[in-house]
Order: C-alpha cells, then sequence, then structure tokens
C-alpha cells in the first residue's frame, strides 16, 4: 500500500500601487501620468488603450482632445494604441454582458499585451467592467484607474477588485486584480451631478463610523459645505476616506477577501439589495446611506451602540442629504417576510462561510454579528422611518 504524500507550497507575492491625488492630469504641462506610466523605471514608449465613460465625456466635452493632446506632447513616453474608446457609464457597463465583451474584442483587436496599459476614466461601474476585462486578457494587463466620481475616488476605484453584475446579484462575476496605479484628479469631480457628489460621501461617513472618530467629527464640521461641493472639504473627504480605506487593505489581514469577514461592507448589505430590488434606481451610496441607517439603529435596539453615537450617526447622514429611509424597505414578499432581508442570504452567499454583518458600537469602532434578528431589522426600519 502506498503512503499519501503531500508536496506544500507556499508563496507570498506583494503588491504595491500608487493611489495619487492630483488635478488637470492631461494638462500638457504635467508630468505626473507620464511618471505614473514609468513607475517601474522602463523608461520606454508605453502603449495605452483608452476606455472613458460616456457619461463623463459628454459632461466634458473637450476631455478626449486633452488626452489626444497629452500623447502629442508626451509622444517619446506615452503612445495611444487607439482613439478613447467610450462605454456607456452607470449601471449598463455592469449590468450588460455585451459591453464585457466588447472591451474584450477592443483590447484583443489591439493586439495588448501583459506589459502594455489599459486606462479606465470613469465612475466606479466603468471601473469595475474594465477592470474585469483587462484581469482576464492574458491572464492581466496594467490597469491605471482614473475613477470620476466621489464615490470611485474615495472607495470604488482604489481597492483590489472589480466585477460586474449577474444573476440577479451585484458584483457576481469578478476577479480580485489590484491596479497598477490609481490617479484620483480631483477636477473631474466638478463635471459630477450633486445627488452623484453626495452618494459618494455616504462611503466616507461609512469608514469614519467604524474607524476613525477623529474624521467622523471632520465630516460633522464639513457637512455643510460638503452638501454645497466646497471644493477644500471635498477634497479632504476623499483623501481621508480613500486612506482609511488603504490602510484597512494594506493592513486588515485580508486583502483578498478569503475569511468570511468584510468590516467595509457596513451598510451593504441593505444597500446591495436596495440597489437590486429598485432596479438601480437607488444609486449605491443612498443604497448604502439606508443600510448603515437600519444598522446603526439595530445595533442601539440590540444595546451594542450607545443612543447618542446612534444620534450622531443619524443626524450626519441627513445633513449631507442623504436618505435614512426609503419605500423599498417596506415592500413585502407573498410569504409576508420583508423583501429586503433577502439581502442577508445574498451577502452571504457572496463572501462564502458564515454571516458576518459589521455593525457599530461607538463612532469610530464596530463589532461583527453572524445573525441579524429579523424582528429587531422590522423595528430598525420603523425608527429610521419615523426620523
Ligand atoms: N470594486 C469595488 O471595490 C467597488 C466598491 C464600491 C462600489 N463599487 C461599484 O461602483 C459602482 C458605483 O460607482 P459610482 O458611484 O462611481 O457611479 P457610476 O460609475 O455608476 O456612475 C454614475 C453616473 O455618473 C456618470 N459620471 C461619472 N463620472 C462623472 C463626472 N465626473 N461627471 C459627470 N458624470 C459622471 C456616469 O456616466 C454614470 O451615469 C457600483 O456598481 C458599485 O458596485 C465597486
Ligand atoms: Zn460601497
Amino acid at each position: 500500500m502506498h503512503e499519501d504524500s503531500v508536496i506544500r507550497n507556499h508563496f507570498a507575492v506583494s503588491f504595491d500601487y500608487p493611489v495619487v491625488f492630483t488635478e488637470n492630469a492631461f494638462d500638457p504641462g504635467s508630468e505626473l501620468l507620464c511618471r505614473t506610466f514609468d513607475k517601474l523605471g522602463e523608461g520606454r514608449r508605453q502603449r495605452v488603450a483608452v476606455f472613458i465613460d460616456a457619461g463623463l465625456a459628454e459632461a466634458r466635452p473637450g476631455l478626449e482632445t486633452s488626452i489626444r493632446d497629452y500623447a502629442h506632447a508626451h509622444a517619446d513616453s506615452f503612445e495611444l494604441a487607439a482613439e478613447p474608446v467610450r462605454l456607456p457609464g452607470g449601471f449598463t457597463v455592469k449590468s450588460d454582458n455585451n459591453v464585457l465583451k466588447e472591451i474584450i474584442f477592443t483590447l484583443g483587436n489591439l493586439h495588448m499585451d501583459r506589459q502594455s496599459f489599459v486606462l479606465a476614466i470613469g465612475g466606479g461601474s466603468l471601473l469595475d467592467a474594465v477592470g474585469l476585462a483587462a484581469s482576464l486578457l492574458h491572464r492581466g494587463l496594467r490597469l491605471v484607474r482614473m475613477p470620476s466620481t466621489v464615490l470611485a475616488q474615495a472607495d470604488a476605484g482604489i481597492g483590489v477588485k472589480n466585477g460586474i453584475d449577474h444573476h440577479g446579484q451585484k458584483n457576481f462575476m469578478g476577479t480580485f486584480a489590484p491596479p497598477f496605479a490609481v490617479v484620483n484628479d480631483l477636477s473631474l469631480l466638478s463635471s459630477l451631478p450633486g445627488s452623484e457628489r453626495i452618494g459618494g460621501l455616504a462611503e466616507a461617513v461609512k469608514v469614519a463610523i467604524i474607524r476613525d472618530p477623529g474624521f467622523f467629527a471632520q465630516l460633522e464640521e464639513d457637512a455643510e459645505a460638503l452638501v454645497e461641493g466646497d471644493p477644500v472639504a471635498l477634497r479632504r473627504a476623499v483623501e481621508e476616506a480613500a486612506a482609511i480605506h488603504l490602510r484597512q487593505i494594506c493592513t486588515g489581514g485580508d486583502p483578498f477577501e478569503f475569511g468570511s469577514a468584510r468590516p467595509l461592507d457596513f451598510g451593504h448589505w441593505i444597500g446591495h439589495r436596495l440597489e437590486i430590488m429598485s432596479g438601480h434606481a437607488i444609486h449605491h451610496g443612498q443604497g448604502v446611506a439606508v443600510g448603515m441607517a437600519v444598522d446603526t439603529v439595530y445595533a442601539n435596539l440590540a444595546g451594542l451602540l450607545p443612543e447618542a453615537d446612534c444620534g450622531r450617526i443619524l443626524a450626519l447622514i441627513r445633513r449631507l442629504g442623504l436618505p435614512l429611509h426609503l419605500p423599498e424597505l417596506e415592500m413585502m414578499r407573498p410569504d409576508g417576510e420583508l423583501e429586503v432581508l433577502r439581502g442577508i442570504g445574498d451577502f452571504r452567499e457572496h463572501l462564502g462561510g458564515r454571516l458576518c454583518i459589521t455593525l457599530p458600537t461607538a463612532i469610530g469602532r464596530a463589532v461583527e454579528v453572524h445573525g441579524m434578528d429579523s424582528a429587531r431589522i422590522e423595528k430598525a426600519i420603523a425608527v429610521v422611518k419615523a426620523r
């Protein structure tokens, strides 16, 4: 009889990518993009395929020309593989398989190799879809992301994940694929509609609640300025939120989410469900705001979170112009159960393993729980509705 034998394998791959904050990156006088593409010091002309969010391009008619002009001015280090390609922005790019195929075909036809670059410019949805395509071609092209929404600069565009929605679930297909670099050009945010700008702030509030009381107090102080779109306050909020988010990825011990815990997804089980239930009429940030409000009250009702902290959290969400409640929260299934509760099952299935929901225990502190009580969720929904 043969003995079993095992060849054990263990190796680590380290990732190192800059998240740069700048303004007017396509100003021909700026060297920043050239430096970013040449971060490995290759000193050669880099081939770049550019994909642009159509919503962004329409709001900034000169953008494609300035990209061409930039490439022209830096022809020794930057070669456009083709004219910049426009893709639909928002939920269309993430929910239509044909768009993913189109990106893959475009990159294939351009004969992009593993050392070529994909430059994705747009909101979190476009970055997720282009990022997925880039991670699949030849098992991964170099991706530089240029997020153009508050949400994407603070959160969606700076991390290690991509994906598209499928099977009635958010991010059903996707990969973990850290980018080559991220360039947060704050000047891109000036064309963003107010509701998108405010929605993105939900992610800043989220990381403040679970990680950083000082940042939470800063957001309270800046609330009115943020609502008005003051660029200084906005930059402060985006940079701080991005820094906390990146710290979690780099030092949280589980950047590729092999475990079941996902602390940065506070408020997301409800938020994701509301997005799906509303056919994406509810935006990510607004859904997450409602999710945070309900889970905050839930934590208070469960005796985990003091009343005063609960009140501050709800007040900040509201002062920023984010919703605490939406009618979809009360939609019932034929069996008399709240439709939104399906979000718990979806959330667990996406992560695998044991259910892990993050709840705040103080401003700046959170805990993981492994079960949610339906009656208490209903009570929490009633409380946020009455606020
Ligand atoms: N990969 C991740 O880790 C991660 C994390 C959080 C969220 N996300 C995903 O991000 C998506 C949401 O992204 P989002 O909030 O950035 O919105 P979005 O990408 O859906 O874009 C919203 C709208 O704004 C338009 N737009 C983008 N930039 C603009 C600009 N500067 N000026 C004018 N219009 C502009 C778009 O065309 C679109 O119509 C969701 O699908 C969510 O699942 C991903
Ligand atoms: Zn989010």
